[in-house]
């Protein structure tokens, strides 16, 4: 186990999934943690994060001194560095030098672990006010750059490594390898974090926990509620009853594929729930984005609940008690609900599946320690088609974010045939792995003039949200081809009656988020 100590800002997440893409499990801590909980968690080496602050900032997240008396290999990044070398009696000074983005890094001791088999100078990410400007006793400097005199620095003894750059960063182009050196080379980890062994120990767990008792499981048509059935599935195989609830906001043949998909490939028993009459009255006259969210969260959960009855009483001794529900929590929620201090809710995230605690269930969560690309090896893994491990992010209340204005049944279809020429189109062009999602907007209370053929045409626009992603907390709009975008945009106005305009959203996140409601 490495734990990774998260100094602020978003820099954990990243540093943990790249210490996992070395096949080391790591797992993230607060910056509070006291070395006493590092040892009772049994950890074998220490990464401390990046960090917003400076090290002199009132408030600044400190770390136990005592970590470091430990005897465990750390390596400290950018923040994580400057609080080691303050805490260990080196000097942290504002140098009125700062270095942001792309930096050359002169390596001055080829030899150390964390540098072997890399070039001497290379290109680092910074982000840095303060630099250290003196080692502690014991330390030696091992890199350098134009603005920071000691950029990288050592204690091979005391196996303690630290560096001013941002390795975990996709722009620091050995950052991979250095972090691969410090665990395998230095903390003498072996790789064995592996998605099979992931199966291997969720099946038994899963097993043991559910013992004879029956499992439902609301499945969404989205990738963690498919694998976190799949997994339990394996472990329990018919104990396990899924449902679907089709709120008809599904995209054009979503439902059937996902179902098609789903049963083939794992044989478990799914049951679909055509509820679509009943959300769209509770939609009428609907307009505000929370409210939507609120009355389909609301609807899910009095559906969800019946048929999880029916289920279980069929497949059960009528009014026995049962049992378990499996949710697709993934890593990152379990950080964000943990941590979060002062994280505004920006949208209240319904996802379907997201249920009330007062629901009378034990609750399976076989996914809680993975990131999403470790989701889908794992799907991989189960034998999960590509179409359904690959699928793109959809959010749990589906059209309605994308239909600004009231929901209706005409409406619903508008903006489905047009999502279904973009992802026709993109697919084709070979693009869906590319982009994170490209939600497809209908403003429906807006109209505006256009000709077509001979005639003034009075019809609404559609908008195109494709953006870049590796997490959907930033984005960035992607830029398509135009091609691409000319055939979307024509194929739109020619086959959608009602759309007369196709517009395209450039805006990044932040500061729009990527659907629009
Ligand atoms: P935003 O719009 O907040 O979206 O930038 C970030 C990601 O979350 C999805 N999304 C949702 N998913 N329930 C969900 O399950 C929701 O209420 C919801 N709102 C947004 C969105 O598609 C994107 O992937």
């Amino acid at each position: 186990l490495v734990l990774v100590v998260d100094c602020g800002a978003q820099y954990a997440q990243l540093i943990a999934r790249r210490v996992r893409e070395a096949r080391c499990y790591s797992e993230i801590v607060p910056h509070t943690i006291t070395a006493a909980d590092v040892k009772k968690r049994g950890a074998r080496a220490l990464i401390i994060s990046g960090g917003p602050s400076s090290v002199y900032a009132e408030g600044a997240p400190s770390l136990d001194p005592d970590l470091f008396t430990l005897d465990l290999p750390i390596f400290g990044i950018c923040y994580g560095f400057q609080v080691m070398a303050q805490v260990l009696g080196g000097t942290v000074a504002h140098t009125g030098t700062s270095e942001y983005g792309r930096t050359d890094l002169q390596v001055t001791a080829p030899d150390s672990a964390v540098f072997a088999g890399t070039p001497d100078t290379q290109q680092v990410w910074m982000s840095h006010g303060d630099a250290v400007t003196a080692c502690p006793a014991g330390f030696s400097v091992t890199a350098k750059t134009a603005g920071a005199p000691v950029a990288a620095f050592e204690n091979v003894e005391r196996k303690l490594y630290g560096v001013q750059y941002h390795p975990e960063v996709m722009h620091t182009a050995h950052g991979q390898q250095a972090l691969q050196s410090f665990l395998h080379d230095v903390a003498l980890l072996r790789s064995d974090w592996t998605m099979d062994a992931v199966v291997d120990t969720q099946v038994a767990a899963i097993k043991a926990q559910v013992g004879g008792s029956h499992v439902i499981c609301a499945l969404s048509g989205g990738v963690d509620s498919a694998v976190a059935a799949a997994l339990v599935q394996r472990a329990i195989g018919d104990q396990l009853h899924c449902v679907l609830v089709d709120h008809g906001l599904m995209r054009r043949g979503e439902v059937a594929q996902v179902t098609r998909d789903f049963e083939s490939s794992t044989g478990a028993s799914l049951r679909v729930i055509d509820a679509s009459a009943r959300f769209l009255d509770a939609l009428a006259g609907v307009t505000d984005p929370e409210l939507k969210r609120k009355i389909i969260g609301r609807e899910f959960i009095r559906v969800f609940e019946g048929a999880a009855r029916d289920v279980l009483d069929e497949a059960t001794d009528a009014g026995r008690e049962v049992d378990f529900l499996v949710q697709g929590t993934l890593y990152p929620d379990v950080v964000e609900s943990g941590g979060g201090e002062g994280a505004a809710n920006i949208k209240s995230h319904h996802n379907v599946g997201g249920l009330p605690d007062d629901l009378q269930f034990g609750l399976i969560e076989p996914l809680r320690a993975l990131f999403k690309d470790e989701v889908r090896r794992v799907g991989i893994e189960l034998g999960l088609p590509e179409q359904l491990v690959w699928r793109q992010p959809f959010p749990g209340p589906g059209l309605a974010l994308r239909i600004i204005g009231e929901i209706t049944h005409e409406r619903l279809e508008i903006v489905r045939a047009a999502d279904q020429i973009v992802r026709d189109e993109l697919t084709a062009a070979g693009l869906d792995r590319e982009i994170w999602q490209c939600p497809v907007v209908l403003l429906a209370d807006v109209r505006s003039v256009g000709v077509q053929g001979d005639g003034r045409t009075y019809g609404h626009p559609i908008v195109l949200r494709p953006v870049s992603s590796e997490d959907a907390m930033t984005a960035d709009w992607s830029r398509l081809p135009y091609d691409v975008l000319a055939r979307v945009s024509n194929r739109i106005t020619n086959e959608v009656r009602e759309v007369n305009r196709v517009t395209l959203d450039i805006t990044s996140k932040p500061p729009g988020t990527i659907e629009w409601e």
